[in-house]
């Protein structure tokens, strides 16, 4: 009998689980938000595999997104893509507008975007770094499918909060950032950088880019890295005012520490997916919203910088 039941529930199950989950060899298209970080493995199996080492004649622009619904539409626009797989990391390289251009699927979080950066460094030597895709707004002023373009990155994971006794409570707002660790070029060692700033060519071509398409709505702002995902009104309005943080996401801090590293021009772009500050709404489908901008900033980076 309890075997019986057993079975019964196990039918169930699999018939209430949703067909992308049962069948992962899905298309291009079929990649939806629900599905958000599932490994399509069968999808990129469809594009062409690459054999031996990377090759260009000039160095191509890295655009990086953590997850499949943050990479599909750049994707997409490649011509002739190949798919490089290192560490299970998921690298496509193709090109755009005739140039050069590698996406790479970072996953989630800290590590895994370092990893990715720097593996995708050292495999392709990018000219230029750009890591884009959702965040969660901590301004107030900003809606979801806003675009925010770092003019700064910080870890808001990266502090020492002040001492207090046991039982005496918490009270995470006597913090001081104590940064991350990146290579100084001019002194040659590594020293705690409580922010990263953009390369001003990247940063000033995607200003112009923002000016010129009215139809995003883009502004320059702060984006706040951690492998946390805050819904703390308070602690999130603290963040705001403290650090001036615009948003919160898992990946461009890292990315940008990674390319100061390696000496790579870098700048993060980010859309809001959600804003706990004033809505309880999270639309992960605005992951297009940036892809579409961040073409554009790769064309007219091309047009007016490397070229
Ligand atoms: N908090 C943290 N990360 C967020 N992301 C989107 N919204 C948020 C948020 N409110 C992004 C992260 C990560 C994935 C969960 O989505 O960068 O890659």
């Amino acid at each position: 009998m309890k075997k019986f039941l057993l079975t019964i529930c196990a039918a169930l199950l699999l018939l209430a689980t949703p067909a992308q989950a049962q069948d992962l060899g899905v298309e291009l298209t079929d990649i939806s938000a629900e599905d958000f970080n599932a490994p399509i493995e069968k999808f990129y199996a469809t594009l062409p595999q690459a054999k031996g080492n990377y090759k260009s004649r000039v160095r191509p622009i890295v655009i990086e997104g953590a997850m499949n619904t943050e990479t599909e539409v750049l994707i997409r626009a490649l011509k002739k893509p190949v798919v490089y797989r290192e560490m299970n990391y998921m690298f496509v390289a193709g090109t755009y507008k005739d140039y050069p251009v590698v996406i790479v699927r970072t996953e989630i979080g800290l590590a895994n975007a370092a990893a990715s950066t720097a593996l995708a460094i050292k495999k392709f030597n990018p000219c230029a770094v750009i890591n884009q895709g959702t965040a969660g707004g901590h301004d107030p002023a900003l809606k979801i499918g806003d675009i925010v373009i770092g003019e700064r990155s910080f870890d808001h994971t990266a502090f020492r909060s002040a001492y207090s006794a046991a039982g005496a409570g918490i009270d995470l707002t006597k913090q001081e950032n104590i940064g991350t660790y990146a290579y100084d070029a001019a002194t040659k060692k590594f020293q705690a950088y409580t922010e990263y700033f953009p390369d001003p060519k990247l940063l000033q071509v995607a200003k112009t880019v923002a000016a010129a398409n009215k139809n995003f709505n883009v502004t320059t702002g702060v984006i706040g890295t951690g492998n946390s995902w805050l819904e703390c009104i308070d602690y999130m309005n603290f963040l705001h005012d403290k650090y001036g943080s615009s948003c919160e996401e898992m990946e461009t801090n890292v990315a940008a520490q990674i390319c100061q590293n390696a000496g790579v021009p870098f700048i993060g772009i980010r859309v809001l997916s959600d804003n706990a500050t004033n809505s309880r709404e999270y639309v992960p489908e605005t992951a297009k919203i940036a892809q579409d901008f961040v073409l554009l900033v790769v064309e007219r980076y091309v047009r007016d910088v490397l070229k």
